[in-house]
């Protein structure tokens, strides 16, 4: 204090000219990842139980975040690309702050005890491509921004949560990358929106165990790269679309426990990838085909509690289970 009051004037010019000349500098670089560190400092602060203290342990300031458990960071801009932090027993929120975090690709928070709102801010993250929620307390509707708009998206698990609402109307209309949607084991209601078609590199589509009602949409039946489809457990009505039988790589087909009717289209007897279809306890009638030699790949198909009449030819599946429906084998 003494020596810098009795400093020449010259001198402190001086300083305050090489402080600025640093501040500038520096700024530019330095800003972005003190933003990271900022965005973490506010993670942690919004856990309320650390129970192994991990973070407590290790997310320390006199250290680079870089270093922090669970925290990877770029080679080149020493951003935060990765937060994986599954099955850290942490309890608590997540930040908004997270929002901030530009350069994240990954943010697993999956298998901890976090409530609350998934933050709507995480829709900010352009580079963000795979999220997993999953076995959480997750509360509220899952952010429209995030089902909507985000386009480096390709996997996002936020499956054994108890998120409700609606899914918007206007899903996909910029997630062009998206491959994996789960959402099972939530509570989430309404239509399943026409607009999915337009995530049209969809592999894996997982709705089961939630209160969907409606119609299954038929744009279900472009969605063309499907491999699973489960949307058990739910309220749906109507047909089986059609469509889904010209969905030529699907293994897996789960529509079970829903309130469908009518008949089972012929067209999914020609899925020759199909590994297993599961259409049990809903209102379906009518007659299979005699023959379901097309099926190839089929090792278990559940018709049970179903409405189905009408006999079966030979079907060399492994697992086969229409008991409680009106067939009989074709001698
Ligand atoms: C950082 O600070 C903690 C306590 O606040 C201390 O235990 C630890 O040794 C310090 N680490 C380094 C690298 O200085
Ligand atoms: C996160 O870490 C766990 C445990 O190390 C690992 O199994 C999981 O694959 C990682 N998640 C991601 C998205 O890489
Ligand atoms: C980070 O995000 C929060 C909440 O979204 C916002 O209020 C804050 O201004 C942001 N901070 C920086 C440094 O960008
Ligand atoms: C999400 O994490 C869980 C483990 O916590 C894992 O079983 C699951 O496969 C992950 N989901 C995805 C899409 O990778
Ligand atoms: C999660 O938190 C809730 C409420 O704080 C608590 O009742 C529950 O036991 C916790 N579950 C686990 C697995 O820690
Ligand atoms: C969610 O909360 C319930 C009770 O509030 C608790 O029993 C359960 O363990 C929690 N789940 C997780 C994954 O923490
Ligand atoms: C989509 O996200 C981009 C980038 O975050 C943003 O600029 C744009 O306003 C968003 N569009 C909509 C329709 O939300
Ligand atoms: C969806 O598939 C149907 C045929 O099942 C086709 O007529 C229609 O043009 C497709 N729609 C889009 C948007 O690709
Ligand atoms: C869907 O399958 C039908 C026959 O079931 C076929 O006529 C139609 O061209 C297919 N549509 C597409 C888009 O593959
Ligand atoms: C099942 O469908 C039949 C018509 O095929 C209808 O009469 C009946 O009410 C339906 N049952 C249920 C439980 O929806
Ligand atoms: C089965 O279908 C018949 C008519 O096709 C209908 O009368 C009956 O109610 C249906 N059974 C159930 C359990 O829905
Ligand atoms: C039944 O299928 C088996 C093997 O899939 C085949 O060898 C047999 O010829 C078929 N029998 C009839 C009557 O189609």
């Amino acid at each position: 204090m003494e020596t810098s009051f009795l400093l020449p004037f010259s001198l402190m010019l001086l300083i305050t000219t090489l402080n600025i000349f640093f501040t500038l500098t520096l700024s530019a670089t330095l800003t972005d990842s003190t933003t990271d560190q900022d965005a973490l400092l506010e993670f942690k602060n919004a856990i309320t139980v650390d129970t192994n203290g991990v973070l407590s342990n290790s997310w320390l300031t006199n250290s680079s975040i870089c270093e922090w458990a669970g925290v990877t960071c770029g080679v080149k801009h020493h951003r935060v690309t990765a937060l994986n932090l599954s099955n850290f027993a942490l309890h608590g929120k997540l930040t908004p702050h997270l929002g901030n975090l530009t350069f994240l690709q990954t943010l697993d928070v999956s298998s901890n005890n976090f409530t609350g709102v998934l933050p709507t801010e995480l829709s900010k993250l352009h580079r963000l491509k795979h999220v997993n929620a999953t076995s959480n307390n997750f509360t509220g509707e899952v952010p429209r921004g995030i089902l909507t708009n985000m386009s480096s998206l390709e996997d996002i698990d936020l499956r054994y949560n108890k998120l409700s609402g609606e899914l918007p109307s206007d899903i996909c209309n910029n997630t062009p990358k998206l491959k994996r949607l789960f959402l099972s084991i939530n509570q989430i209601y309404g239509k399943i929106p026409r607009n999915i078609y337009k995530c049209s590199k969809m592999e894996e589509l997982k709705l089961s165990r939630n209160m969907f009602n409606g119609n299954i949409p038929t744009q279900v039946g472009n969605l063309s790269m499907l491999t699973y489809l489960s949307i058990s457990y739910n309220d749906l009505q109507g047909d089986i679309p059609r469509q889904i039988g010209n969905l030529s790589s699907l293994l897996g087909l789960d529509l079970a426990s829903n309130k469908l009717a009518g008949n089972i289209p012929y067209s999914l007897f020609d899925l020759s990838s199909l590994e297993f279809m599961h259409l049990s306890r809903n209102n379906l009638s009518g007659s299979i085909p005699t023959n379901l030699d097309n099926l190839r790949n089929l090792q278990t198909l559940d018709l049970t509690m179903d409405n189905l009449t009408g006999e079966w030819n030979n079907l060399s599946s492994t697992h086969l289970s229409l008991v409680h429906n009106w067939l009989s084998t074709f001698a």
